[in-house]
C-alpha cells in the first residue's frame, strides 16, 4: 500500500489523476472505475485538465460507477447517474454511451446488480478504480459487516452513511435506505486502486485501512490484500497513522 500526503486539494487531485491515468495509458479501451461523493472531485478536475491522460483516447474510455441509490426519484440531482454525468462524463468528455451506473430504478434491483457485475466482467474488468472512504470504513456502499469477497448486490445503508449523505438531500429522512453497490470482491479485482480521503472524520477509518487487521468491521481494510493501492490523504486524514508511516508517506509525496 502506497501512501501520499498532499495537504493541498489540487495537488492531491493531480497525484491521484497521475496514478489513475498511468493505468489507463497502456490500454486500447481503458476501463475507469468511478466513485461519487466529494473526495474524488479534485481527481476529476485534474483529469479534465488532462493530468495523466497523455496518450489516452478519452472517447474510448469505458467507465463503471461504484454504486447507486435504490428508489431515488429518477429526476433527483443526487441520483448517481446524474452526478456521474455532471462530474465525470461531461467534465472529462467521455462518451456517455460508455459510462455505466447501476440502474437504481430497475424493477428487480437484485437482477440489476447481477447484470452490472457481469457487465464489468465482460468489459475485461476495471483498469483503474477511484475510491472514497466512509468514516465507518466503507468502500462503495459496502458497510461494516460486508463479506470481503462480496459481489455487486443490493445493500442497506448504515445510519452513519445516511447521516453523512444528508447534506446532499433536503432532509436526513429523504436519503434512500438501500443502494446497489459493487462488492468488496468486485472492487478488489480492479488492477489499480487509488483511494482519496481528506479530513479528521476519516482519520480513524484510514488508520484501520492501513494499520488494522483485515476485517469485515472495517471494509476498507480489505485493500491490504490488493497489490496496487495508493491512498492520497491530507494531514488530518493521516493524523492517526504511526509516525514512521506518516514520515515515509511525506517523503514519497515529495519524491
Ligand atoms: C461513493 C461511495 C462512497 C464514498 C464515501 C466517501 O460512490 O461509494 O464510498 O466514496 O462515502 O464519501 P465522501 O467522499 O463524500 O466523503
Amino acid at each position: 500500500m502506497r501512501i501520499l500526503i498532499c495537504d493541498d486539494p489540487r495537488e492531491a487531485g493531480e497525484a491521484g489523476a497521475a496514478r489513475i491515468g498511468a493505468a489507463l495509458q497502456a490500454r486500447d479501451e481503458p476501463v475507469l472505475g468511478v466513485a461519487t461523493g466529494s473526495s474524488p472531485l479534485p481527481v476529476y478536475r485534474a483529469l479534465a485538465e488532462g493530468v495523466g491522460l497523455a496518450g489516452v483516447d478519452v472517447r474510448a474510455v469505458r467507465a463503471f460507477a461504484l454504486d447507486e441509490y435504490v428508489g431515488i426519484d429518477p429526476a433527483h440531482p443526487e441520483r448517481y447517474a446524474h452526478v456521474v454525468r455532471r462530474e465525470v462524463t461531461d467534465r472529462l468528455g467521455l462518451d456517455p454511451s460508455r459510462v455505466h451506473v447501476p440502474d437504481g430504478t430497475a424493477a428487480d434491483p437484485d437482477a440489476e446488480a447481477a447484470r452490472y457485475e457481469a457487465a464489468i466482467r465482460d468489459a475485461g474488468g476495471v483498469d483503474a478504480q477511484i475510491l472514497g472512504l466512509g468514516a465507518n470504513g466503507h468502500i462503495g456502499f459496502n458497510e461494516p459487516g460486508s463479506a470481503l469477497d462480496s459481489r455487486t448486490r443490493v445493500v442497506t445503508l448504515a445510519p452513519q452513511t445516511r447521516a453523512a449523505n444528508a447534506r446532499f438531500f433536503a432532509g436526513p429522512e429523504l436519503v434512500p435506505t438501500t443502494a446497489i453497490t459493487q462488492g468488496i470482491g468486485t472492487i478488489l479485482r480492479a488492477r489499480r486502486i487509488v483511494l482519496m480521503a481528506r479530513g479528521s472524520a476519516k482519520a480513524e477509518a484510514v488508520r484501520a485501512v492501513v494499520e488494522g487487521e483485515v476485517s469485515t468491521a472495517w471494509p476498507g481494510s480489505a485493500l491490504q490484500r490488493h497489490p496496487d493501492v495508493t491512498l492520497v490523504l491530507d494531514d488530518e486524514a493521516a493524523s492517526l497513522l504511526a509516525r514512521a508511516v506518516r514520515r515515509r508517506a511525506l517523503e514519497s509525496s515529495r519524491a
